[in-house]
Formats: C-alpha cells, sequence, structure tokens
C-alpha cells in the first residue's frame, strides 16, 4: 500500500505532476498549507496540526477520522509500516 503513496503525490521538489499536496519537506510543515490541484480541503486546513512523527502516525492511521471528507487515501493500518513510511517521509527535505 505505501508504493501507492507516490500515484497522487510528488516526492521531489521538482515534480508539479501530481495532483496532490507534494511531500517533500512535509515533516515540520502546517497541515492544508500546501498547494495543490486536488487539496487542500476546508477540513484539512481546519485540522491544521504540524506535521510530526506523532501527528502523522495518527493521521496516516485513519485519514477521514482526523480529516472528515478527505481525498486523502493513503490508509497504513499496520503500524510498522506507518513508521517506516513516515520514516521516509523525514528523509525528504527540501
Ligand atoms: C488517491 C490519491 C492519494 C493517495 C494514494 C495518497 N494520498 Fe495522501 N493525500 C491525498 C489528498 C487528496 C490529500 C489532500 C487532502 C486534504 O487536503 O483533505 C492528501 C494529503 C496527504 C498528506 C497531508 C499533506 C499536507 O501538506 O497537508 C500527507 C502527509 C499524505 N497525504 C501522505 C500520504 C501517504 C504517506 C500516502 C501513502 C501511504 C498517501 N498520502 C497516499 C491523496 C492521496
Amino acid at each position: 500500500m505505501a508504493s501507492s503513496c507516490p500515484t497522487c503525490h510528488a516526492v521531489t521538489k521538482d515534480d508539479n505532476s501530481k495532483l496532490c499536496p507534494n511531500l517533500v519537506g512535509v515533516v515540520g510543515r502546517k497541515a492544508g498549507t500546501t498547494k495543490s490541484l486536488l487539496g487542500p480541503s476546508e477540513n484539512m486546513k481546519k485540522y491544521g496540526v504540524i506535521w510530526s512523527t506523532e501527528t502523522l502516525n495518527e493521521f496516516l492511521a485513519n485519514p477521514s477520522a482526523k480529516v472528515p471528507g478527505t481525498a486523502m487515501a493513503g490508509i497504513l493500518e499496520d503500524p510498522q509500516q506507518r513508521a517506516d513510511v513516515i520514516a521516509y517521509l523525514a528523509t525528504l527535505t527540501n
């Protein structure tokens, strides 16, 4: 499932070909502040957390529980897989 993230999200800075927020620099950024064709939704802006290991862990376990109606489809139910993906996201720096 983790391999599906790049279907919707760019993981390099200059990739503008994806519809959803670019994930470069996501750790430390405020939710719903990155321009993209599909996002951010009003509820994501309202959620407004700073993305960290903790907030990403909560969000990725069940995105629509935190952000009602979100089009974010990348659910990671397995805690180990979440930890691995979050560790990867932390390497995507500007
Ligand atoms: C079907 C497309 C799709 C897939 C697949 C997908 N996402 Fe998303 N993601 C979105 C959309 C759309 C948003 C914006 C949601 C909103 O604003 O409500 C989003 C938002 C996010 C955000 C918040 C970004 C921000 O700056 O606020 C993170 C983090 C994220 N996704 C991580 C992931 C990860 C990790 C995966 C793989 C496990 C993944 N996504 C798979 C569509 C997708």
